[in-house]
């Protein structure tokens, strides 16, 4: 298969390079730097520089000229691919819903999608990852959250060539197949790696925190949960806290 990809040899954050350079990038194309210096996050946070042996890459999807409800599944698709990048490694991912890749309970990986809507138009989407490859403990000790790195849960460093490549190959492999069939393509495996399923979690949500048990996600993605006054909420968006 023939990715098209745009090498940046440094770069403030690839999504925003690749929002402003929307109109002359092709679909499907690759744009990654090994020296992102303004990364940014979801819910307008920063997404850290952890040196120049991670990846931070955004695919550039043109997949209609609108806007469909499957393509708000694809940070989940892309948290299952990654996942499953991951295990080849011999490590155990799990997915903290909606998109976050742990291993041994931390963050391993961010992803962030932003759509470029013009009127009723879907200029495209931009879907960037980060992935902590062979990033060292110190480079973490700042962040609130724990988080860590493929090499330090590995105990041994390994190629981010390889696997970027591993990343986007695997990610344009089934990629139509999934705007095809939609998030019940993946329904199954993304519950079987899920770190909150039958778990009491506390949600930030948009306006309220919302605390219940984790009893399902469904076929659009979204997240059941059951409050402790019995009611049953659905979420489209949120934060597991
Ligand atoms: C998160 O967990 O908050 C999402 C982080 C997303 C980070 C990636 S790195 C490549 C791409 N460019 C950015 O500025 N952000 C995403």
């Amino acid at each position: 298969m023939d990715i098209k990809k745009i090498y940046l040899e440094e770069v403030n954050s690839t999504n925003l390079f690749a929002k402003e350079h929307l109109d002359e990038i092709e679909d499907r194309t690759i744009v990654y730097t090994y020296r992102q210096m303004a990364g940014r996050g979801r819910f307008d946070r920063q997404w850290k520089f952890v040196g120049e042996d991670n990846i931070y890459m955004s695919f550039v999807l043109k997949p209609a000229k609108t806007f469909k409800p499957v393509y708000a599944n694809l940070t989940q698709y892309l948290s299952v691919i990654l996942s499953r990048v991951v295990e080849k490694y011999g490590l155990v991912p799990k997915i903290k819903w909606a998109n976050d890749v742990l291993v041994n309970g931390k963050k391993i990986a961010g992803i962030l999608s932003e759509s470029s809507v013009r009127g009723e138009e879907l200029a495209g989407i931009v879907l960037g990852i980060g992935v902590n490859i062979n990033a060292g403990k110190e480079l973490f000790s700042d962040i609130e959250k724990p988080a860590s790195s493929i090499a330090l849960e590995l105990g041994r460093c390994i190629d981010k060539e390889e696997f970027l490549k591993k990343l986007y190959s695997n990610f344009f492999l089934y990629y139509d197949k999934f705007l095809s069939e939609g998030f019940s393509l993946i329904r199954k495996e993304y519950l079987s790696k899920s770190s909150f399923i039958n778990q009491t979690i506390k949600v930030a949500g948009i306006d309220r925190v919302i605390e219940g048990e984790a009893v399902d996600v469904t076929d659009a993605g979204t997240l059941v949960l059951k409050e402790n006054n019995g009611q049953t909420t659905t979420l489209w968006i949120g934060d597991i806290l």
